[in-house]
């Protein structure tokens, strides 16, 4: 597991000064999860817990910005296979602007030649991401509409197409996984966080089947996937994007139709 090294030695450590602030980078610990909990929450990331933490630290990498010891910032990768996809950057409101964020992500990133996130909005996320190299690719459209009803039940059964860390998150978070789709059923509808076929179309219309007409559904969904246009025309609204950013030779898998914006 990485990142277990006690917080005092030299080589976790880094200390930095931008603008007026000075600032050491090392691992977050448990420890610091309450803080980097509410730091999330400031920037609208309200589901983060323990739990999330403790899986980015176990398959990945999670840093903390610290400042007299307390975290003002926090940022997390996990590996895709040669790519770090960046799953957190978060600046405590206070410290923002004043360049803590872009130097912690320098150093996730230290040593990494491929990357790939997908970004909020924000200006300054938008800023840092470039800075590191990466590019903007197209947006990934959070997608809401209705479930039509009418086919068999979801039959559930081994998931085939890899990442197997992070559906076993899922599953552990309570998703159901079919071979080619990986699905959250909550009391307000279904979220597919995943779903990986050679035809999408046909696969998202038998999950669409598989739950009662009217239940929503709600999916992630890179615009440049026919995917995308499909469900636009069953009437699924956009709720929300972010923009995919890679470095150059990047691209996500022709067959990947829908995953999970914060974890890929
Ligand atoms: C996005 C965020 C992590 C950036 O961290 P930060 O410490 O505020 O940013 P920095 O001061 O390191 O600046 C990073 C870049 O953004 C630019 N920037 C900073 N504030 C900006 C603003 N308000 N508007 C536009 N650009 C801005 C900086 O000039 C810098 O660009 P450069 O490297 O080309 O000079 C932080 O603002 C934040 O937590 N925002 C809310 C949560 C969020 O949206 N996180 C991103 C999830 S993908």
């Amino acid at each position: 597991m990485r990142n277990s090294l006690p917080v005092a030695q030299a080589a976790d450590l880094s200390s930095c000064q931008a603008g007026e602030v000075e600032f050491t980078i090392r691992p977050a610990l448990p420890s610091d999860d309450e803080r980097v909990i509410q730091i999330a929450a400031e920037g609208d990331f309200d589901n983060c817990d323990s739990v999330y933490l403790s899986f980015i630290r176990a398959t990945g990498q999670l840093l903390c910005a610290t400042v007299d010891e307390t975290a003002v910032a926090f940022a997390g990768m996990v590996p895709v296979a040669d790519i770090a996809m960046v799953t957190d950057l978060f600046v405590a409101q206070a410290a923002r602007g004043q360049g803590v964020g872009g130097r912690l992500l320098a150093e996730l990133l230290a040593g990494r030649t491929q990357s790939m996130t997908f970004s909020a909005q924000h200006p300054a996320a938008q800023s840092a991401y470039r800075r590191a190299g990466m590019a903007p690719r197209c947006r990934m459209l959070y997608l809401s509409g209705s479930a039509i009803g009418g086919g068999p039940k979801l039959v559930p059964g081994g998931w085939i197409h890899g990442r197997d860390e992070l559906v076993g998150y899922f599953v552990g978070r309570g998703a159901v996984i079919t071979p080619n789709a990986v699905v959250l059923i909550g009391a307000t509808g279904v979220e597919v966080l995943r779903l990986d076929a050679v035809n999408a179309i046909d696969e998202c219309q038998q999950l669409l089947r598989a739950f009662e007409a009217g239940t929503n559904v709600k999916l992630y969904v890179p615009e440049m996937h026919p995917l995308a246009a499909w469900l636009l025309a069953q009437q699924f609204v956009i709720t929300d994007h972010d923009l995919l950013f890679t470095t150059d030779a990047v691209a996500l898998p022709a067959t990947l139709a829908a995953l999970h914006p914060g974890l890929a």
